[in-house]
């Protein structure tokens, strides 16, 4: 198969879409589009391919597409793009509805096209580490899971950040959803979800800003996941500290860094190495090299719609679910 032609619709987080489709072997990095010009010819001209500010008019001259634009966009973009055959590689989360999300699934199993999920974390070695050392046995039975995703956005009034229908929710649907799903991949199917939101630190935003959330998995296993877009003032202990029978497993908020606690003292598993350097496009190059891969052989991508469907999911049932309040 010659290069697949990519363009990527959205300069912001698309940025580095644009980087990646750039260093891939497999991809010939086309167009890129924003509804700012001179945002978009600016980035054209550093990375050598043409600029647009409509993307459907580019839509003809490429075989895949990078979505990275506004959540409420994502739905009809996505089914834009899958009406015209084209394959999509669409930013989290998948749409701010189940039955929009859905839509775009179906519609891509129908026309027969490649529909992936951006989800970049699942992707990094490090998670992959975390996972080979869960599944290994060798830490034991998986008892308690913390995730700490602690961030803090200068105030954006009146922007899309800030609308809940936009946004499809609040920080734990926009920026959650990526560690909901980890821990989802990491321990398996939920079993009962329990979530308290608030607004406190962030009432430019109309969502929950800061978000406690609760999972008991079928195995027995919990996890609590703490988001924020409110936290000024912090030191983080990691992402993730999971705690099994025989270890506890440690990823570093650098997201690189995996560490192992036994009875023999601290072990790391991993750690970042030379040829992954830090670079702009190399954290989401290991997920759009996935989706080249899988539209060079028709293999499904492993964070497609139906999969990322489970964790919003969950996200909705968690919204749905304001913890089992027992008034004090
Ligand atoms: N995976 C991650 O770590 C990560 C991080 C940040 C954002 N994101 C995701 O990336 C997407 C975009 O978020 P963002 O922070 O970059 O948003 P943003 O609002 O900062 O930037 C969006 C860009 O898209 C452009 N745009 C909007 N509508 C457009 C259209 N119709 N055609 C062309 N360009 C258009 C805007 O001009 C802007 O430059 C969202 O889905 C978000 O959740 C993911």
């Amino acid at each position: 198969m010659s290069n697949i032609r990519t363009a990527v619709v959205g300069l912001n987080m698309g940025l580095d879409h644009a980087h990646a489709y750039k260093m891939a072997e497999r991809s010939e990095l086309a167009w890129v589009v924003d509804l700012d010009e001179s945002k978009a010819a600016r980035v054209a001209e550093q990375l050598g391919c043409r600029y647009a500010t409509d993307w459907t008019a580019i839509l003809d001259d490429v075989d895949a597409v990078s979505l990275c634009t506004p959540h409420h966009l994502h739905a009809p973009q996505a089914l834009t793009a899958i009406a015209a055959g084209k394959h999509v590689l669409l930013e989290k989360p998948l749409a701010n509805s189940e039955r929009d999300c859905l839509d775009v699934i179906e519609a891509a199993e129908r026309n027969g096209v490649t529909l992936m999920l951006a989800f970049v974390v699942r992707y990094l070695p490090a998670i992959r580490k975390l996972k080979e050392a869960i599944d290994s046995g060798r830490y034991g039975v998986p008892i308690s899971a913390q995730g700490w995703v602690e961030a803090f956005l200068e105030p954006m009034p009146g922007t899309w950040f800030a609308s809940k229908e936009k946004l499809g929710g609040g920080v734990l649907f926009s920026h959650g959803c990526h560690y909901i799903d980890i821990l989802l991949y990491l321990l398996g199917e939920p079993a009962r979800v329990s979530h308290f939101g608030t607004r406190v630190g962030t009432d430019w935003m109309e969502g929950e800003g800061t978000s406690h959330g609760i999972i008991e998995f079928k195995s027995g296993a919990l996890a609590h996941l703490i988001s924020s877009w409110g936290l000024k003032y912090k030191k983080t202990p990691a992402r993730y500290q999971i705690h099994l029978t025989e270890g506890m497993l440690q990823l570093n908020n650098d997201m690189w860094t995996v560490e192992a606690v036994t009875k023999d003292g601290t072990e790391t598993l991993y750690q970042r190495p030379p040829e992954y350097p830090a670079r702009p496009g190399q954290n989401v190059l290991f997920e759009i090299e996935h989706f080249l891969d899988c539209i060079a052989t028709g293999n499904r991508p492993e964070t497609d719609g139906r999969e990322i469907l489970k964790s919003h999911r969950t996200i909705w049932a968690m919204y749905g679910s304001p913890g089992v309040p027992v008034r004090l």
